[in-house]
């Protein structure tokens, strides 16, 4: 049908939430201010392209203070929400699922609050760009019975778990290859899963995955992580900006499915970054909610990895936005009508945080240049 020159312009969902959140929340109406003139400063692309770089060329010491900075972001997060301790009261042993657990400083705190649980972890191998296990305690890749067991293995690649069986893909496809049909876990339940994956620079993966590499990660570990979670167990979910129309649409999924939802920014570490934490606990999984939202994720990621032409985001046609963003204006107005209050209460702190920090930020008194 050929597009109605009367028709009102599309409003965009990530429109539509900032300015709700703009005219709801003082600290925000701040954050933005700051970020502005961070933008329009170069001496911040100097800091953090020097955090940057310190990260990708990081040396052992370097690795070791990575691994006891998440060790105490978990702890911190245990402190503020309870989320890392596992409530005893079943017959079974307390089991914890970290993905993209390297170098292991969640499952370092995890094990610290909850000596005796089981743990089963997913990591990007060390060969294709992954961070090194750190874990004092002993781990295994080899013995799947052991304490701490390890998989190492590209999470966005598992494909029968994503719900596209490997020999459906065809040859021509630039990964043909190293698509995997492991489902890993798959008899297990767990009362913790955690997903702190984060697309890393170092990772050494083909050109086309480039646009929308990080939908890929974060779909990938939400799949894996709501088909092995126990009835009633709590997710730690790792996310950018809390404005965004991704992350507000989640936090509504979330909501759909889930007895409580917290969000959390660490005090201490990665203050300036966007960087939060979605903490979800007694969430139900089976229900009809989750797994429709089982659902949509691995059709995000079907359009991530196989639908989605050279143009990035730019490139797409109205149906294939429609998928990427999970709805246009209409849904957004219904999720704001929904949760907005809820959600002014939660990233408020959050924003906070981060605006704190860039106000301060030694970068941000220089001129800019
Ligand atoms: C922020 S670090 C996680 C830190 C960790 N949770 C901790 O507490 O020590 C991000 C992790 O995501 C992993 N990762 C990134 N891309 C991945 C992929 N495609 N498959 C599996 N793991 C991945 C990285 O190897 C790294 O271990």
């Amino acid at each position: 049908m050929p597009p109605d020159a009367n028709a009102a312009p599309r409003v965009r969902p990530k429109s539509l939430v900032q300015e709700y959140l703009l005219e709801q929340l003082p600290v925000y109406r701040e954050l933005r201010e700051l970020r502005e003139q961070g933008w329009q400063n170069k001496t911040g692309d100097i800091y953090f392209e020097n955090r940057r770089q310190r990260a990708d060329n990081a040396n052992a010491i370097v690795k070791i203070g990575f691994f006891k900075l998440m060790r105490r972001i978990g702890l911190e997060l245990d402190a503020m929400t309870a989320a890392l301790t596992i409530q005893g009261g079943g017959n079974s042993r307390p089991a914890i699922l970290d993905l993209c657990m390297a170098p292991g400083g969640f499952s370092s705190a995890a094990l610290y609050r909850n000596p005796s649980a089981l743990l089963r972890g997913i990591s990007l191998p060390p060969s294709l760009g992954g961070h090194e296990m750190l874990l004092k305690k002993p781990w295994s890749e080899t013995d799947p019975d052991a304490q701490i067991f390890v998989s190492f293995c590209d999470i966005t690649l598992l494909a029968d778990e994503m719900g596209t069986p490997v020999p459906s893909i065809p040859a021509s496809h630039p990964d043909a290859a190293s698509f995997s049909s492991d489902r890993p876990f798959l008899e297990q339940k767990f009362d913790l899963v955690v997903c702190d994956g984060q697309v890393l620079h170092t990772h050494e993966r083909l050109e086309y995955r480039e646009n929308f590499e990080a939908s890929r990660l974060l779909t990938s570990q939400l799949v894996l992580a709501l088909q092995r979670i126990r009835s009633g167990g709590t997710m730690v979910i790792l996310l950018h900006k809390a404005d965004a129309w991704a992350s507000v649409l989640l936090m509504y999924t979330f909501a759909t499915f889930s007895d409580h939802l917290r969000l959390f920014k660490p005090q201490n570490a990665h203050r300036m970054r966007s960087s939060f934490y979605l903490v979800a606990t007694g969430v139900r999984q089976g229900c009809e909610a989750a797994v429709e939202a089982v659902r949509q994720w691995k059709a995000k990621w079907r359009m991530a990895t196989f639908g989605v032409g050279d143009g990035g985001e730019e490139g797409l046609g109205e149906g294939e936005l429609e998928v990427l963003e999970s709805g246009g204006e209409e849904k957004a107005k219904a999720v704001l009508q929904e949760i907005g209050p809820a959600l002014v209460r939660m990233a408020e702190p959050v924003f906070a945080i981060q605006a704190e920090a860039l106000r301060n930020a030694s970068w941000m008194k220089s001129a800019p240049v």
